[in-house]
């Protein structure tokens, strides 16, 4: 922030040097004017030489000013986008179940991208077009007051064109900005669902709705570029009546002895160097009604406040034995009556295995994401070692956490840099033994690159065993004291499901893990296995203890193995 000060406080004194020129430039060429009318040749050629040094001047301030300026401006638009990025990363579940991915890509590259053209424009053409406005006036009202006031009677009427213009075009490109981002969404999801639009063979329906989006876009850009154009006109002809009311007005201030034909040279040249700044600075102004929508949408997105707050006294966490307590607690998300937890209470000691079954929205998700502080139940407490979790650092207590979700999300990168997600930088040889703890080792090596090979978008298909399996390596790598495991050997064939369960039987041992699983083959082993319905936990037993009472737990039993 010092740094894009200094930047800017420079750039400013570069554009301060630079107009000075301006009026230098309008005496030159007052004085040409007169050698000119005289034929004094040599006068002409001295002056000329005069003004080729001067011309270098400004020529290197003006550089100057635009290189600096650039950077400052380039520099804020890079900030305000590290800052939305930041931020973003901070909302939660709620918000993205909510979001647009489209909108909010939009924002990040055609919002913030807009907003440093704003700020560009200011630094680079507003501040230097309103400085020579000034300075150039000055001048020319030292020149000839009479005639200067005459001749911006006209500038007014300029004026409220140019308000009415912008009005306009600032509603335009609100309406415009919304259809784009609305046809960016429409892209994201219906490319996301490829597979279904392909197999419905739905690909005309869908490209008829693209191109009814798509045509809602043009017709407001059109309808812009219009108005724009018109403005231009309207604008143009006002101004180029000014110019012709001004030279009636110097031929009778020059007939009235008020000023010498020079004088009036100098005068033209002056209005010439209005017209430019006026120019400019009339399209920043629309150009800074346009970019006010963009500004709205990223400080909207900046004021959305995170689900989860840190509290200012949290402290890290750093080695934990891994014994989770939960003490009453409860849970209703946002939009919704009933409670997804209700009064639940668990204690987990430390290295053991808790395992939960039960029927598709029982709760098991919800109850293993309030550890990881996904969300914050309204009533009761959860603890790691006796200690509430909202004590900790989120970064710390995720630390301490390892997740093997249902889904395995591939970055695109290297196979290695997927198990070493969210490390700046890793240990080869750890990776691979990670791999090899994980059973992904074995697969990793067929392919022609090993471990460089590419995946994500663009690279390789990997199957849902092999997938699940660099998300096992990525959970060793990150070794944490507490593993959750939430239906992590669903969907797999028996062979995978073995592969894979043998790599979890390794990871499993001397943590603490809660798993949660509809296969009960998988949870067999669990020193405690708790049944959820409608988020409560309605049996809690070994299996074996829980077949024997022949309740919930004993009839799915019977339902998987008949
Ligand atoms: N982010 C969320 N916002 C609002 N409601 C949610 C959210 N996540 C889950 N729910 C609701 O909470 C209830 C419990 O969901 P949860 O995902 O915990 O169930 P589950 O037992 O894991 O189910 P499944 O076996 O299908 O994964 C459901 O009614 C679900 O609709
Ligand atoms: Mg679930």
């Amino acid at each position: 922030m010092q740094s894009r000060r200094t930047t800017i406080a420079l750039a400013l004194c570069c554009t301060l040097g630079f107009t000075i020129f301006w009026p230098i430039l309008g005496v030159i060429v007052g004085k040409i004017a007169g050698y000119i009318g005289d034929g004094n040749v040599q006068a002409i050629a001295q002056l000329m030489a005069w003004s080729a040094g001067i011309f270098i001047l400004r020529g290197l301030v003006q550089f100057g000013q635009d290189v600096l300026m650039a950077k400052a401006a380039l520099g804020v638009a890079f900030d305000l986008r590290t800052r939305v990025y930041a931020h973003l990363q901070t909302l939660g579940a709620t918000y993205f179940a909510k979001a647009k991915t489209g909108d909010l890509a939009y924002r990040l590259t055609e919002d913030v991208d807009r907003v440093g053209e704003a700020i560009n424009k200011i630094f680079h053409q507003f501040v230097p077009s309103v400085l020579q406005l000034i300075v150039v006036l000055g001048y020319m009202v030292w020149l000839n007051w009479q005639l200067t006031v005459a001749t911006f009677a006209i500038a007014p009427v300029i004026a409220l064109s140019i308000g009415w213009f912008g009005e306009r075009l600032m509603g335009y490109s609100r309406r415009s900005q919304e259809r784009i981002s609305d046809l960016a969404s429409f892209v994201t999801e219906m490319l996301g669902a490829i597979r279904i639009v392909q197999s419905f063979a739905a690909e005309d329906y869908a490209l008829q709705r693209f191109s009814t989006e798509a045509d809602r876009a043009r017709q407001i850009k059109f309808l812009t570029a219009k108005t724009q154009a018109l403005q231009f006109v309207v604008v143009g002809f006002l101004e180029a009546m000014g110019v012709l009311l001004l030279f009636f007005l110097g031929g009778w201030q020059i007939s009235q002895g008020n000023l010498t034909g020079s004088g009036f040279a100098s005068y033209v040249a002056g209005i010439a160097m209005l017209i430019d700044p006026i120019a400019l600075v009339s399209s920043n102004y629309n150009e800074f009604k346009q970019s006010e929508a963009s500004i709205d949408r990223l400080f909207e997105l900046l004021a959305i406040p995170p689900d989860i707050v840190e509290s200012p006294q949290a402290i890290a966490i750093s080695h934990t034995k891994g014994h989770v307590t939960y003490h009453n607690v409860s849970l209703t998300y946002p939009d919704s009556d009933e409670p997804a937890l209700n009064q639940i209470s668990l204690d987990i000691p430390a290295s053991t295995t808790i395992a939960f079954v039960g029927s598709s929205g029982a709760g098991k998700s919800s109850l293993v994401h309030l550890l990881l502080r996904f969300f914050d139940p309204q009533q009761g407490k959860i603890a790691i070692d006796g200690r509430d979790v909202r004590d900790f650092t989120l970064a710390s207590l995720r630390h301490q956490i390892g997740i093997v979700p249902q889904d395995t999300i591939l970055l695109t990168g290297t196979i290695a840099e997927n198990i070493a997600f969210g490390q700046m930088s890793y240990d080869r040889d750890q990776v691979i033994t990670a791999a090899k703890i994980a059973n992904a080792h074995q697969f990793i090596e067929q392919f022609p690159q090993g471990y460089e090979t590419w995946v994500g978008e663009r690279g390789v298909n990997l199957s849902g065993g092999q997938r699940q399996r660099i998300a096992i390596a990525r959970a060793v790598l990150h070794n944490p004291r507490i593993l959750i495991l939430d239906e992590a050997t669903s969907a797999l064939d028996s062979e995978s499901e073995a592969l894979v369960q043998q790599a979890l039987d390794r990871i499993m041992e001397d943590r603490t893990v809660l798993i949660v699983a509809h296969r009960l083959a998988t949870i067999r082993r669990a020193d405690r296995i708790l049944v959820m319905e409608r988020g409560r936990i309605i049996e809690s037993g070994t299996h074996d203890t829980l077949l024997a009472a022949g309740q919930r737990y004993a009839a799915f039993h019977a339902q998987q193995f008949s």
